[in-house]
């Protein structure tokens, strides 16, 4: 297991929550709204974490069923929790093979999950494999390179500053096809059509210095897994070095901006 897989710790629902998950519900109600799907479809979602997408799915698109899938179990139990909805069923799966016949999805869906999947085009040829003809196919991922994702990107500035190593770190560095032109490149080697590709973007607001830093001492996700890993001394300076940057007197803001992409099956 390479250092950064042991780090992408996506085990515990409730810290995922504090770090990640209560972002993820604010862009799944901008994605929604973007990619407008029709009501009465079935639905499939892959790697739903905690169920942020999957519980607005169910809250603003009367969908007829949703099988969301991910390989956490742990993060499945914390979704079943808090999703008590009939229309909803979750099962482990990766993007590898999804549980689901062929051409059994009006949508498939995939929110902030295709950068953690090393065989993308695999994954996409999966997804596509279970649409139906003229069946819609969507996902999207932060734009890590354009650092869109503000609170991330302003991690690992802080910790390449404080230790050169941890640039290979940087999730920025690490998922370069996080761009528009990113995706196009894999949608198109998909062979997928129709595709149209647009930024979604909000604020993410911090009440204070100490409300940002919390999270990253969570240890789940690539910046809080490396966060926890460190010796007390050396996660003291980096938090000073952020406090530095950021400020510690009144609310942080960054941004949050995603790519999303749409297309259609292909035949
Ligand atoms: C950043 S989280 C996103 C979770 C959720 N979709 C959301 O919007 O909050 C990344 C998710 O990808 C899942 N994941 C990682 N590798 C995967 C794979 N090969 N196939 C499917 N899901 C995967 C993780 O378990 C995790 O739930």
């Amino acid at each position: 297991m390479s250092k950064t897989t042991e780090l992408d710790a996506w085990s515990a629902g409730q810290n995922y929550e504090q770090y990640m998950g209560r972002w993820s519900r604010r862009i799944a109600t901008q994605f929604l709204e973007w990619l407008a799907p029709g009501r009465d479809a079935d639905w499939i979602e892959v790697g739903c974490g905690t169920g942020a997408l999957t519980a607005t799915i169910l809250a603003r698109c009367a969908p007829q069923s949703i099988l969301a899938t991910d390989p956490s179990e742990a993060f499945l139990s914390h979704a079943r929790a808090a999703i008590g909805d009939r229309r909803a069923r979750f099962e482990v799966a990766s993007t590898e093979r999804l549980p689901a016949q062929d051409a059994s999805a009006d949508v498939v869906v995939s929110a902030l999950v295709l950068n953690f999947v090393p065989d993308r085009l695999s994954a996409l040829a999966e997804m596509h494999r279970v649409l139906k003809p003229d069946g819609l196919l969507s996902f999207y991922v932060w734009d890590y390179p354009g650092g869109g994702i503000g609170f991330i990107d302003a991690f690992w500035k802080a910790a390449t500053e404080v230790d050169p190593h941890a640039a290979a770190l940087d999730e920025g560095k690490q998922f370069p096809f996080c761009t528009r032109s990113g995706l196009a490149e894999i949608c198109r080697s998909a062979g997928l059509r129709g595709l149209s590709i647009e930024p979604i973007e909000f604020e993410t607001v911090f009440p204070d210095f100490e409300a940002f830093w919390q999270p990253f001492t969570l240890g789940t996700g690539p910046a809080p897994g490396y966060c926890v890993s460190l010796p007390d001394d050396h996660r003291a300076a980096l938090k000073a070095r952020l406090a530095d940057t950021l400020g510690v007197d009144g609310p942080i803001r960054l941004v949050a901006r995603a790519w999303a992409a749409k297309a259609h099956r292909s035949t």
